[in-house]
């Protein structure tokens, strides 16, 4: 498999099927973000998932402009995804949402721009407003308002290709099914590993020609501020590391393999330089045999305490989203 093999979406655009995630959990990594992105780019990643809301957007444009600078890639080979915050979803507040991005990004345009969350929240300055009583503050918008607004985005040539994250299949439904529906997603971004393999959403997606992507294949970055860190390590898991031990590779490479042997375009974040040239090998040499069915059957449980679709309910958890409203808080770093 090429190392940038791509998947045809919906809308005739292709997307890269193993992608560089790049929100940094900590305020050294986002320090880092410029410098990581850079030896992204020539381990030969050429996808690469941001926000809005992940604060470093400036830092990964910088870097994608410096690799443009010096030859090693054109602007045509980058494909970058942008989301829209949950405080943008007003209709009126989409294409400032994305402006934002662009902006710091220093991009004409987004390869592809998703909705971040299914959840609306109160526009506001901060990304997450609170009230009084450090409770979130909801705001109530038809998303299929906020989908035209998408469509339009994507009209204007501000975007290419325009999908969703964290929707559920009743979601995608309402989207799907929406009167006078120009574009459909051409993908929904979830979290999907070997834990939390996502068959049902899967399929379902597939019939409807909507590419799943799956971040934290890896088993996320277990950041403790939201994570439970009673619950087991996907990349210690031993059926992966049987499999991986059986081919002569990582449980990490296993973990990103599995999703393409399956389908499904996959994110993976690394920080650091020799991981970074590990995930880009995502090797050949698998056959779609035994070990890869027991890689699915090492779903034995959900990789924290949830009982939602995962990280997406997690963060609908009050606690944890005051507890990762203060860590963001406190990451206010200069734009570099
Ligand atoms: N749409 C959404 O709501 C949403 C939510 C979460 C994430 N995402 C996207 O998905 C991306 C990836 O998900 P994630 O951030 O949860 O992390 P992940 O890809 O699951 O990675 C988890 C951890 O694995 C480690 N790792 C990477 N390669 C490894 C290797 N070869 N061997 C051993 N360990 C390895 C990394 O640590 P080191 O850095 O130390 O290598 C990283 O912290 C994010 O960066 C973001 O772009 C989207």
């Amino acid at each position: 498999m090429d190392r940038n093999y791509c998947v045809k979406l919906n809308d005739g655009n292709r997307i890269p099927v193993l992608g560089f995630g790049t929100y940094a959990s900590s305020p050294d990594e986002k320090m880092k973000s410029e410098e990581i992105t850079k030896v992204a780019i020539e381990a030969g990643f050429r996808h690469f998932d941001g926000a809005l809301v992940y604060r470093n957007e400036r830092a990964v444009g910088q870097a994608f402009r410096a690799k443009m600078a010096d030859g090693t890639v054109k602007r045509e080979d980058i494909f970058y995804t942008g989301k829209l915050w949950s405080t943008y979803h007003r209709p009126e507040l989409v294409r400032k949402g994305l402006e934002q991005s662009l902006k710091d990004l220093q991009l004409d345009y987004l390869d592809l721009f998703i909705i971040h969350n299914p959840y609306s929240l109160k526009p506001r300055e901060e990304f997450l407003p609170m009230d009084g009583n450090k409770k979130l503050i909801p705001d109530h918008v038809d998303l299929r308002t906020t989908w035209e607004a998408l469509e339009a985005c994507k009209d204007a040539g501000l975007v290419r290709s325009i999908g969703v994250s964290n929707f559920s299949r009743k979601l995608l439904e309402t989207i799907l099914t929406k009167p006078g529906l120009k574009y459909k997603p051409v993908c929904n971004q979830v979290e999907c590993h070997p834990y939390l393999n996502q068959s049902k959403l899967l399929e379902f997606c597939k019939a409807n020609d909507i590419v799943l992507v799956a971040y934290s294949a890896l088993g996320s970055q277990r950041n403790k501020l939201w994570i439970c860190q009673n619950t087991p390590v996907l990349l210690e898991d031993p059926v992966l590391g049987a499999i991986a031990k059986k081919h002569n590779r990582t449980p990490a490479l296993v973990a990103l393999r599995y999703q393409l042997q399956r389908g499904v375009v996959v994110l993976a974040k690394s920080f650091n330089e020799k991981r970074i040239k590990e995930n880009m090998q995502v090797p050949e040499g698998y056959t779609s045999g035994g070990s890869w069915k027991q890689c699915g059957k090492v779903a034995r449980a959900r990789a924290w305490e949830s009982e939602g679709p995962g990280f997406q309910s997690l963060l609908c958890h009050l606690s944890a989203v005051c507890r990762w409203a203060n860590h963001l808080s406190g990451l206010q770093l200069p734009h570099l």
